[in-house]
């Protein structure tokens, strides 16, 4: 007899975590193995694999440092700490205390939830403008807060007129994404000062999520505005190194505030965390301290992708429009070839074509009617797949 109780039905689990779901890119990607052969623009993961030097300086320090396998400070290595802060200096024009503005965390995505758990209290509005991050929703909903869905602009721009009539006495924050995922744009100077300052004079905290900074493919790395004093107290940013070096599963990444935010979001990342994982902070290290040659090859190889994706693109131009990627690895395919959900199509590309994509509702009601497509794949694989939905466009 199977006695195993439904921790659900029978109320078990909190209401905090029934109220969240998995994320699109993971069911997809659970889905696809059931299936077997399918081949993905889902990954949010470029294929490459962590620089030989990187890795090299790890097994170095495993060797000849036994406290390398210790925890560290909670708010990480202070040499790493020193490092970040001259690199905010230099790259972003972001002067940070390493002492008590910088915390080093397991991944961006730690960062982020801290970040939320810090500032949002049961039944504070986050602004999110759609499509956004999947999982910044599900952050804001397990710490009882309330998404504020505001669309971004026909070419994914802000919407400053539409997030200033959403701003309430409830709202805490807003959460952006610069480069974006899933959009792939880049907000200009002018529209992030804009938000900041709707920020500073309503009081709310703009959380910035710079994870894909270094990956633009025009002009400059996107302006950080915490580079300004008139928005250090409102502005809380997230930087990952998961993209940049091929480190996604070190996970190590970093968040930066004024001394009063750091203070609070230390408590939670002390409470869930403790310290991110040290190899990966010496990791962190020898990527920033390294060459960036590999940076700049991998920038390089993802410009082909994109173009190799969107020249696949235009040529279904009949069945997809899109807005060309200024940044990230993500482009939102709108579909013209059906009024069925994202959804329903996702699942139906995956069952008939077996190509992985990402149903664009994941990311907000901005995002119906769409799927998002990654080029972090191979070429090999882009072509594969796009050979794929055009043998299955023919038959529908
Ligand atoms: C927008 C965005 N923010 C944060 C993250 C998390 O990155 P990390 O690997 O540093 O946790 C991701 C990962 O895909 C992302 O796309």
């Amino acid at each position: 007899m199977d006695n195993t109780v439904d921790p659900i039905s029978s109320c078990r689990v909190s209401s905090r975590v029934r109220n969240i779901s998995t994320s699109a890119t993971k069911e997809m990607a659970i889905i696809a193995a059931q299936i077997g052969g399918c081949v993905s623009l889902g990954q949010g993961v470029p294929s490459f694999t962590t620089p030989h030097h990187i890795v090299d300086a790890v097994t170095k320090v495993l060797v000849e440092d036994p406290s390398s396998g210790q925890y560290s400070l909670q708010t990480g290595m202070v040499t790493l700490r020193n490092r970040i802060a001259e690199y905010l200096r230099e790259e972003k024009k972001i002067v940070a205390d390493p002492e008590s503005e910088i915390c080093v965390t397991v991944g961006g995505m730690e960062a982020l939830l801290a970040t939320v758990l810090t500032v949002v209290d049961e039944g504070d509005e986050v602004i999110l403008p759609t499509p956004t991050y999947a999982s910044y929703i599900e952050q804001v909903l397990l710490a009882g807060g309330i998404p504020k869905y505001v669309p971004l602009t026909d070419n994914w721009g802000l919407d400053l007129e539409a997030i200033e009539h959403a701003i309430g006495p409830k709202t805490k924050a807003i959460m952006i994404c610069n480069p974006g995922n899933p959009t792939g744009t880049v907000f200009s100077d002018a529209e992030t000062i804009s938000l900041c300052k709707l920020g500073v004079a309503h009081n709310f905290v703009i959380i910035t999520d710079e994870a894909y900074d270094y990956i633009v493919y025009e002009g400059e790395m996107p302006f950080s505005p915490l580079s300004m004093e008139e928005f250090r107290n409102n502005v809380i940013s997230i930087y990952s190194l998961s993209k940049k070096y091929a480190l996604t599963g070190w996970r190590v990444g970093w968040v930066t505030a004024a001394k009063g935010w750091m203070q609070q979001i230390m408590k939670v990342h002390d409470a869930t965390a403790i310290c991110a994982p040290t190899p990966s902070q010496f990791a962190a290290l020898a990527a920033l301290n390294g060459e960036q040659n590999c940076v700049a090859e991998m920038r390089e190889k993802l410009i082909e992708r994109k173009e190799l994706c969107c020249a696949r693109l235009d040529k279904l131009h009949k069945y997809f429009s899109y807005v060309t990627p200024k940044g990230a690895f993500y482009v939102m395919a709108k579909y013209l070839f059906s009024d069925d959900d994202s959804q329903e199509i996702a699942i139906r590309l995956l069952n008939e074509a077996k190509v992985i994509t990402i149903p664009g509702g994941a990311f907000g009601a901005g995002g119906e009617g769409h799927l998002r497509i990654s080029f972090g794949g191979e070429l090999e694989t882009i072509n594969e797949a796009f050979d794929r939905i055009e043998q299955w466009l023919d038959k529908i």
